[in-house]
């Protein structure tokens, strides 16, 4: 179904091979920007905001403009017809006429699946809840590249909220892509990273273990990533005060850590990481910010020229019947969709969010 486009809905859209090529280009790009500040000229790109955002919507129409090409956009969806109860298959449809490239953030998991099934044009997903944010995944790999030189061999440090930290499901989907690289997650119990991640590394034969503190991780890392509590994401505001503020990387933290160890953050920052750490040589979290326009001005250009591998966007089974239990899964207010799930054993797998159903 829907075939014809280059969409970027998860991290497992692309091969190791086209991930390397684009932290290439982008680094080709950073060397002499002034050799692709016409490449998109004439071009569109379209974002669609229904999140709040800083550097990802910012980052991407920086991106666009610096290639030569046009932004249309909302980042405010009540100044859309969106407030006027119009689905999202609808405003997709008629944006995707109007521009050659669409991104998109959406507060519901499986979102940006939903829009590409009903788009004109390739859809990028910059995040749909708490399920997956591939372009953050591809400002993480180029920071690897650029800062350590490499994406393999790695031990990797993910601390905060594993559970809802959408950076952080999609970076552990790639890196468990590249040889010998181990994971050491740090969180809380009820942060803990959600199990269809851990069974990606599983699968991959990756090394990973679970521990409660950052000091009894940093010493063997080579790179730490922090991440905020994602307090949106909450059943309750209760839960969220229980959780917040628990992880906290400070300069005394940092001393146990090796010289050459890195500290990445997607931003934003709230209390995690003190201030204090921002002047260690360590710190990479505002270069990577940084890094992500030119590697979002990689993936606007491999899309427009088409140098992707389109696949199917649905390849699971039609159950008519059964209904994905996640109260945030996009099929539960967009009735049309198809409702398509792969099978495994007795489960059933939501193909937008990723729920497991058993049956
Ligand atoms: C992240 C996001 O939106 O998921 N931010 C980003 O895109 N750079 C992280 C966050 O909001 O905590």
């Amino acid at each position: 179904m829907n075939q014809k486009f280059n969409h970027l809905i998860d991290t497992e859209d692309y091969s190791v091979h086209q991930w390397n090529s684009m932290v290439r280009l982008a680094q080709d790009i950073m060397r002499r920007p002034e050799s692709y500040c016409e490449k998109c000229k004439g071009k569109i790109m379209a974002t669609l905001f229904y999140e709040p955002s800083t550097r990802t919507q910012m980052s991407f129409q920086t991106a666009m403009i610096r290639l030569g090409g046009n932004i249309i956009g909302f980042d405010n969806p009540s100044n859309s017809s969106v407030a006027k109860g119009e689905n999202l298959k609808d405003t997709i449809k008629i944006i995707s006429n109007y521009a050659d490239i669409l991104v998109m953030r959406h507060t519901q998991e499986g979102s940006a699946k939903a829009a590409a099934l009903n788009a004109e044009c390739p859809v990028i997903n910059a995040g749909d809840g708490g399920h997956l944010h591939p372009t953050q995944t591809l400002t993480d790999l180029l920071t690897l590249q650029t800062e350590i030189g490499r994406l393999d061999n790695l031990t990797i440090g993910l601390c905060g909220d594993l559970k809802y930290g959408r950076t952080v499901h999609s970076l552990v989907k790639t890196l468990s892509c590249y040889k010998n690289n181990k994971f050491v997650l740090i969180s809380t119990p009820s942060l803990a990273l959600p199990s269809y991640i851990k069974d990606v590394m599983l699968a991959r034969g990756c090394e990973f273990k679970e521990v409660k503190t950052i000091e009894e991780a940093i010493p063997e890392l080579d790179m730490l990533y922090m991440t905020r509590i994602q307090r949106e994401r909450f059943e309750s505001a209760e839960e969220y005060e229980k959780q917040k503020d628990v992880y906290r990387l400070t300069r005394e933290k940092m001393s146990l850590a090796k010289s050459d160890m890195i500290v990445m953050h997607p931003l934003p920052r709230v209390n995690e990481i003190d201030v204090e750490v921002d002047d260690d040589p360590r710190a990479a979290y505002f270069k990577q910010a940084n890094y992500g326009m030119y590697v979002r001005m990689a993936l606007i250009l491999s899309t427009l020229n088409n140098e992707l591998h389109p696949h199917p966007l649905l390849s699971g089974e039609i159950h008519k019947n059964v209904c994905c239990t996640n109260p945030k899964c996009v099929t539960q207010t967009e009735h049309y969709l198809p409702h398509s799930y792969r099978k495994y054993g007795d489960i059933l797998i939501c193909e937008y969010c990723d729920e497991r159903i058993l049956t």
